[in-house]
């Protein structure tokens, strides 16, 4: 078998790249280790900034986005006793779009189904070799038989976790790490959500985060330490934590009901350097992780996959190496950018308790700051929506 390039991982990054790669003539096979259903099951993120909107349009797959998904001009920040409506719109000109991840996935499923592409699900023990020569090949197992092949390029886009990173030699690479003391506790309820757009608070009880999927499921989050079992937090201890978090006017506003889906996402800064090695190249979550508050992992996953198709287009199109030659930096530039911001979120937003009465001092300075500073609003503005590809 041979391919022009084989993608691990049908997550979002890897649906989207194939996508792009098909509309543009270049061939590509997907190789995922887990079904379609389980894919779907995973409940991630919910907003997107406008450059992922415009390249679902550009894949051909923007069409239920824009009949179901919410644009939101705004959200309100709270901490303390200030709380602060962010006018995203009015001060970049851009809204966001809240959209599921799991949403995003299914359309780009649907995409690759209607037109046969190779989605391979359930490969299991997937290895990629060779990619420090022009042979690169990726090997499989499926049903008990091996199977293998030929291809130009790989491009790993298998999260975190996956086999890509992992396959490159530690002294080519470079990590950078920081992991935080807490972890959210996020659900999933049909319920109406308890204000039209998204509440993010630093209440002295820890973060909550009011969110949505439509105007009739919610999603919540609240802070909790890192080795919380799920079974210590009953429904009913979660919507009363959100009521006292939130304040006092979503909790009148909120709606309570059973959950659907309930998980702990532990807190992660992670980078690593390049994302190329040879003829493999890292995209989304397997060559960069962010803390979940600025709402940038789903969307950085989508810049990477713009640099990225358009260095194999280009590659393919006007046999140019130019463009994969400058994915690793182009991509790893904005990539910071979005740490940082991240990072910031989540030290303006969280209970850090072990760093003293001094932190939250600062934290309060840092929101009085922003209250009474429009650039200061502007420049979370800009990067919440989204800086520029
Ligand atoms: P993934 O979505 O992780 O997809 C990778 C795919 O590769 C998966 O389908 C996986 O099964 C497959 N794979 C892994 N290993 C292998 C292998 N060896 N062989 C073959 N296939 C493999 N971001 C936000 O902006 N907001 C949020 O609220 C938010 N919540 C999150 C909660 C959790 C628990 C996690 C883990 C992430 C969250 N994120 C959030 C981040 C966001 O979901 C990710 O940035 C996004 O999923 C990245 O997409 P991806 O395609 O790069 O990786
Ligand atoms: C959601 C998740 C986030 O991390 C965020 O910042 C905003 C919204 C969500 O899942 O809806």
């Amino acid at each position: 078998m041979r391919t022009q390039v084989v993608i691990i991982g049908a997550g979002p990054s890897g649906l989207l790249l194939s996508q792009l790669l098909h509309l543009a003539g270049v061939e590509s096979v997907v190789l995922e280790r887990k079904s379609p259903d389980y894919v779907l099951s995973r409940i991630r993120a919910g907003v997107l900034e406008q450059g992922m909107v415009q390249m679902l349009e550009k894949a051909g797959v923007a069409e239920r986005m824009h009949k179901e998904g919410l644009p939101h001009d705004g959200f309100t920040l709270s901490v303390g006793d200030t709380r602060l409506r962010m006018d995203l719109k009015g001060l970049t000109g851009t809204p966001v779009m809240v959209y599921g991840q799991t949403e995003v996935t299914r359309d780009l499923m649907e995409a690759h189904t209607a037109r046969g592409a190779q989605v391979i699900y359930d490969a299991e023990d997937v290895t990629p070799l060779d990619f420090d020569t022009d042979h690169p090949r990726v090997a499989w197992k499926k049903d008990g038989v091996t199977h293998e092949i030929a291809c130009d390029f790989i491009c790993g886009c298998d999260g975190y976790h996956g086999v890509a990173r992992a396959s490159v030699p530690e002294k080519a690479i470079t990590t950078y790490e920081k992991i935080y003391p807490f972890g959210w506790l996020g659900i999933l309820s049909h319920v109406p959500p308890c204000d039209h757009e998204l509440i993010y608070s630093n209440h002295p009880r820890g973060f909550a985060l009011a969110s949505m999927r439509s105007h009739t499921l919610s999603r919540y989050y609240v802070q909790v330490p890192l080795d919380t079992p799920l079974e210590e937090w009953p429904d009913e201890r979660i919507w009363d934590e959100l009521k006292l978090r939130l304040g006092e006017e979503a909790a009148a506003n909120m709606k309570t009901g059973p959950s659907i889906e309930k998980s702990i996402a532990p807190l992660r800064s992670f980078v690593a350097e390049p994302l190329r090695f040879g003829r493999l190249f890292l995209a989304g979550d397997a060559g960069h992780i962010v803390p979940p508050t600025g709402a940038k992992g789903l969307n950085l996953a989508a810049s990477d996959i713009h640099y990225l198709s358009s260095g194999l287009i280009e590659y393919y199109g006007e046999k140019s190496s130019a463009g994969i030659n400058a994915y690793s930096a182009k991509a790893l530039a904005r990539i910071w950018k979005a740490e940082r911001f991240s990072w910031w979120m989540t030290t303006l937003l969280h209970q850090f308790p072990e760093l003293g009465r001094f932190n939250a001092r600062i934290q309060q300075a840092d929101m009085d700051y922003l209250a009474s500073s429009k650039a200061a609003q502007t420049s979370l503005a800009e990067n919440y929506v989204g800086l520029p590809y």
